[in-house]
């Protein structure tokens, strides 16, 4: 067992996001550029980790040779990066991971025209998640969930933000933040876990009935259960929209959450804009997702607030919406995050995928995409103090990308199993392209 972790050395780029670990979050312009360590004349970049998984050294070749002369012995493992390019581990800020039946049907439903909102009040959408995930039994649900977060892993992933909400009673939410659990514990990424018993009313309830019993029944026994350290829940969520929890309900929910000492991260000005960005402010939110109808006070108040905006282009995509105003997020100066909202009605868990898209329909720069994507979604979730950039003392989770120029996980549209040659966690190689390590 070596003092060391692992060596990178010879990368073409490391891109450290800020070579300061201070630095937290990127608002606004501050987005518009990444720090990058480039290799100058021969002289490669190279990262050293150490036994507890964080970064000792980041720099040049030259300088780790100067100051850390370690021999070969040292070192647990050394990865010859070869010219090519070395980014943070990705970080998705909203997912829905937890469920079984897909909605393949529906699609082709969307496809014809039906909206959002018309299947789920026909009895389909998050219903129809809700009547299987009911009857599956935890042992199931992590079946499909676990193989979920490995595939997650190939495709960049290293910190994820999951969510229950497929239960809407005590019962099922806990199973499935049980499910997440034991995730937390067995698995490599890192997960911040979102109670979402607020996801939509169950059938044959109403707004009033549901927003009760999520306040008095569903997070009390959740309360209890962190309490007796069976759960570690981070966030609490509601889908704040017109026909499923108003304004006042919502911020009910939420600020119950808060008391229980729970991060307020939710779904906010999605269909249409109730003032979900403006309320969520006004709470301290950390996170408010979605914000396709944000208004431009809305805006505004997030961006004195410091709540992270948190973008999901796969949505506005598949259900073909009005996309949110990224643009006009940045130019006032609001924190932008990104997440996959990998969900049975967006089947999309690829970040790479989800910063193409952000570049394409949203407007962001590669640059932006690539902060929304690591150090930004980090802080949405309360992690940006080891996650989402390289630099000393931060967790080593990165990835090795097989070209000269960061740029091109990005570009290369869909072509992420191919460019992404390792992928580390924490120091340890958890995913290469050659061999899954799941
Ligand atoms: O973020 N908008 C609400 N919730 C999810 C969709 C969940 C589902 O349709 O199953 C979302 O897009
Ligand atoms: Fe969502």
């Amino acid at each position: 067992m070596g003092v060391y972790k692992l060596l990178v050395k010879g990368a073409k780029q490391i891109v450290t996001i800020r070579n300061d670990s201070g630095v937290r979050v990127l608002r606004g312009k501050e987005m518009g550029h990444v720090d990058v360590i480039e290799a100058k004349d021969g002289d490669g970049a190279c990262i050293l980790v150490n036994s507890d998984g964080r970064i000792e050294f980041i720099g040049l070749d030259s300088e780790r040779i100067s100051r850390y002369p370690t021999s070969d012995e040292e070192v647990n493992h050394v990865i010859e990066a070869d010219g090519k390019c070395i980014i943070p581990g990705l970080v998705d800020a909203h997912t829905h991971p937890v469920w079984v039946g897909d909605r393949v049907h529906e699609f082709a439903m969307k496809l014809a025209g039906a909206s959002y909102m018309e299947v789920h009040e026909a009895g389909g959408g998050i219903h129809f998640t809700v009547e299987r995930t009911r009857k599956a039994s935890q042992d199931e649900l992590y079946v499909s969930f676990s193989k979920r977060l490995y595939d997650m892993l190939s495709t960049g992933t290293t910190c994820v933000e999951c969510k229950s909400g497929y239960g809407l009673d005590t019962e099922n939410e806990i199973k499935m933040l049980k499910v997440i659990e034991t995730a937390k514990r067995e698995h490599p990424l890192t997960i911040s876990s979102t109670f979402c018993g607020a996801h939509a009313i169950p059938k044959g309830s109403t707004a009033e009935k549901a927003t009760d019993d999520v306040i008095n029944k569903q997070l009390p026994a959740i309360i209890n259960l962190m309490k007796d350290g069976k759960i570690h829940v981070d966030n609490i969520d509601v889908f704040c929209e017109k026909g499923v929890f108003d304004l006042e309900q919502s911020q009910a929910i939420l600020k119950a959450g808060k008391e229980a000492g729970l991060n307020i991260n939710f779904h906010g000005d999605e269909l249409h804009p109730l003032g979900g960005a403006e309320m969520g402010s006004e709470l301290g939110a950390l996170a408010i997702s979605h914000l396709e109808e944000i208004s431009d006070k809305g805006i505004a108040a997030m961006a004195s607030s410091g709540s992270v905006g948190v973008v999901l282009p796969t949505t506005a995509y598949i259900l073909r919406l009005k996309p949110p105003p990224v643009r006009k997020m940045i130019q006032a100066g609001m924190a932008v995050a990104l997440g996959s909202d990998f969900n049975p009605n967006a089947f999309c868990m690829a970040m790479p995928t989800v910063m193409h898209l952000a570049c394409v329909i949203l407007r962001m720069t590669m640059s932006e995409a690539l902060i929304a994507a690591t150090l930004n979604s980090a802080s949405a979730l309360g992690l940006s103090k080891g996650y989402g950039s390289l630099s000393p003392g931060k967790y080593a989770d990165m990835l090795i990308i097989d070209a000269q120029r960061w740029e091109h996980l990005i570009y290369q549209f869909g072509n992420h199993d191919k460019i992404i040659e390792y992928v580390i966690k924490e120091g340890d190689i958890v995913h290469t392209k050659y061999e899954c390590c799941g």
